[in-house]
């Protein structure tokens, strides 16, 4: 398990990026880049080291929890996984690649494709001196072309990325992402409907492809839910102070909510459900709703039921309940 913050490495490299910038500058850039993004737009907003720095100042802590926490997810599943490759896609300031490193000391390589090249010259500008990554390759270009020239990974990323392409380019990324998959697929999302929308797209596809899911589904299945309701999580993580200047933020902390799937070519042992929710926890009872192999259920823990309600009262949203604990009852 990894925690949700940017690595201390990281940091120092950001925080020694931001020296002497005026945080005004900064906070305009973050707010102009927010705010395409919102609209529906993508990175291409992003053309100055300011606008990367905004990007990474405003951004980059969340994306790094998501990734975090699905990359935790995805571990308490497989936790046999240790890829020595990684190919980071829409890889922007490199944080998927750090989130991989901190969590498989097993990868000895590690190739990041963006097409931007002030988030490339950060992401080269923050891995410098690194132990770990500073030997990576980081390949400029349209995505597509490069993915189809590079070599099969073990483990390969998109996060917070396949938003920026429309359907048809969605749907052949996301080919190509799963033909240069030796082991792992990871894709993580904003968890918005639309990113959920596009993450249970791709799942339907691979899968028809061949894939296994091994998180968050326990369950290759069609997704039980239906709208307005859609599969997402949350991960808290610390604001910094910078963060919140220049997030004009008063809260100490950010709930960053996220989507994500991770497929794999051979099937995996999956719990017996997932947490789809914050469980409710009352005096009588605890109820929490589930995501299990035969649908949707409400588990239902009576306080009665000690053990078990002593069990259930360690859920938390995200979480995978194993076979060995199942509710003791489920509507
Ligand atoms: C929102 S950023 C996410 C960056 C990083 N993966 C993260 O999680 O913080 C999306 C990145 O995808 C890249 N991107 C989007 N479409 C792309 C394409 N067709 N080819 C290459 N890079 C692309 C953008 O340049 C940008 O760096």
């Amino acid at each position: 398990m990894i925690q949700p913050t940017l690595p201390a490495e990281l940091k120092s490299a950001l925080d020694a990026k931001l020296q002497g910038l005026p945080r005004s500058e900064v906070a305009a850039r973050a707010a102009l880049i927010s705010k395409t993004y919102r609209d529906g737009g993508g990175s291409g907003a992003i053309r100055s080291e300011t606008d990367a720095l905004a990007y990474a100042l405003a951004r980059m802590p969340a994306t790094y929890a998501a990734i975090a926490a699905s990359l935790n997810a995805l571990c308490e599943v497989r936790p046999d996984l240790a890829p020595e490759t990684l190919l980071d896609v829409g890889a922007g300031p490199g944080t998927a690649s750090w989130a991989a490193a901190q969590t498989f000391a097993s990868l000895r390589s590690l190739v990041l494709i963006d097409d931007n090249a002030a988030l490339r010259a950060l992401a080269l500008d923050f891995v410098k001196g690194s132990a770990r990554l500073g030997e990576l390759t980081y390949d400029k270009g349209e995505a597509s072309d490069l993915i189809a020239k590079s070599d099969a990974a073990d483990l390969v990323i998109a996060s917070y990325m396949i938003g920026e392409l429309g359907e048809t380019g969605r749907n052949a990324l996301a080919e190509l992402l799963w033909n240069k998959t030796r082991d792992t697929l990871l894709i993580v999302e904003p968890g918005t409907p639309a990113g959920y929308a596009r993450i249970i797209a791709i799942r339907q596809r691979l899968i028809a492809a061949g894939a296994h899911v091994a998180a968050p589904c326990p369950h290759d299945g069609s997704c039980p839910l239906s709208a307005p309701d859609w599969c997402h999580f949350a991960q808290r993580l610390p604001r910094s102070r910078a963060h919140k200047q220049v997030k004009g933020a008063e809260l100490p902390f950010e709930d960053e909510k996220f989507t994500y799937v991770a497929l794999t070519r051979m099937p995996t042992t999956r719990p017996y459900a997932r947490v789809l929710a914050q469980p409710a926890v009352g005096k009588a009872e605890i109820s929490a709703k589930l995501c299990t192999a035969d649908g949707l259920a409400m588990a239902r823990t009576p306080h009665r039921d000690k053990a078990a309600y002593a069990h259930a009262r360690r859920w938390r949203w995200g979480d995978a309940v194993d076979h060995s604990r199942p509710p003791s009852s489920c509507a």
